[in-house]
């Protein structure tokens, strides 16, 4: 197994995309050199949705020039359909998200599609990618549960999954897109996935939202996943659902695989001057678990010693 892991930032998209505060495109870029300067080399800063839909992603192409560039860095946009798809690409994307919810009801609030349409439309946009030489990534979102149907069986997940890779998506995610998931469903779910497809075609994607997500991210790397995606200060969660949170802060995320002797390749220390502007351009008390340890050592006079 490797011992190199990949940490997807989608705290610009993911975490922001439903602040009540818009934050600012030059914002936005600062916080994206500030978590490149920190290490992280994927991220996902945007997505091409409906600007009357999330309002908070309308600058997606204001925002694309402005971004770090350099060797080794990889930006994927998120996609709802191929009208999306289609301005991802002509902005330079060269990976685009998808999005594939379990249910009707998930895929008719989100995308306005049955599943089966939200699956053909999937399948729409990874053979117009194919041609364009555009790579994907579809989530299979709502893969533990669904926010308005309940618990998911194992086999929906897996049938959609199986679905995709055979449209021709270059890599899937598991997404646990309200965080209800558990370790033993991870396991059900990905271990006959990872054995038919291989780990490095996933990716999984945990919201915090029962505080389960580092024991999921931990039960994924156990089976060889590599992958994973996070949001800074654990960005994100619905301000109308209180006590819901973001995805598994990104900070937390690289101390749980670093400490295990992954290598992430991105500095927590560094870290905390993204989770500060976070906080501050959206205005919400933000920060992983490991930073709070980090500045109680502080506050003893203490140099916080992470390894
Ligand atoms: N990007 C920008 N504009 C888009 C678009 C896209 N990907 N897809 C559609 N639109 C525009 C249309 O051009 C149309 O504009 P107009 O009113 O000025 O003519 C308008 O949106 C409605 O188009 P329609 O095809 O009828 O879409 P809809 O109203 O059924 O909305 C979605 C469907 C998917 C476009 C919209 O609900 C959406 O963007 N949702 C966001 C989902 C999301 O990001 N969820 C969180 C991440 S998973
Ligand atoms: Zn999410």
């Amino acid at each position: 197994m490797s011992d190199q892991a990949i940490i997807n930032e989608v705290g610009l998209r993911d975490g922001l995309q439903n602040q009540p505060i818009t934050v600012d495109t030059d914002t936005k870029a600062r916080l994206a050199e500030l978590l490149v300067e920190a290490g992280m080399r994927y991220l996902e800063p945007v997505s091409f949705v409906s600007p009357k839909a999330i309002p908070q992603m309308a600058d997606a192409a204001a925002l694309t020039p402005l971004l770090p560039q350099g060797k080794g860095l990889h930006y994927t946009a998120l996609v709802p359909n191929l009208k999306g798809y289609q301005l991802a690409r002509d902005a330079g994307y060269p990976t685009v998200a998808l999005v594939l919810s379990t249910t009707d009801s998930f895929n008719e609030r989100n995308l306005r599609m049955s599943l089966e349409q939200a699956a053909q439309s999937c399948e729409a946009i990874i053979a117009a990618a194919k041609e364009d030489g555009v790579a994907t990534r579809t989530y299979i979102s709502g893969a533990f549960a669904c926010p308005y149907d309940g618990t998911v069986p194992v086999s929906l997940p897996q049938q959609l999954t199986e679905r995709m890779f055979a449209a021709g998506s270059d890599e899937v995610a598991i997404a646990d897109t309200i965080g209800a998931g558990n370790p033993q469903q991870m396991k059900d779910i990905m271990a006959p996935l990872i054995r038919e497809f291989g780990a490095d075609r996933f990716y999984v994607h945990l919201h915090d939202t029962r505080g389960l997500a580092a024991a999921m991210a931990w039960a994924a790397a156990d089976l060889g996943v590599r992958r994973f995606d996070a949001s800074i200060g654990g960005l994100g969660g619905c301000p109308f659902a209180p006590g819901a949170t973001g995805n598994m802060a990104t900070e937390d995320l690289v101390y749980l695989l670093e400490s295990a002797g992954l290598d992430t390749g991105i500095d927590v220390e560094k870290l905390r001057a993204a989770v500060a502007l976070a906080q501050q351009a959206t205005q919400r008390p933000l920060g992983g678990r490991i930073l709070s340890w980090m500045e109680s050592q502080e506050k003893q006079g203490k140099t916080p010693c992470l390894w």
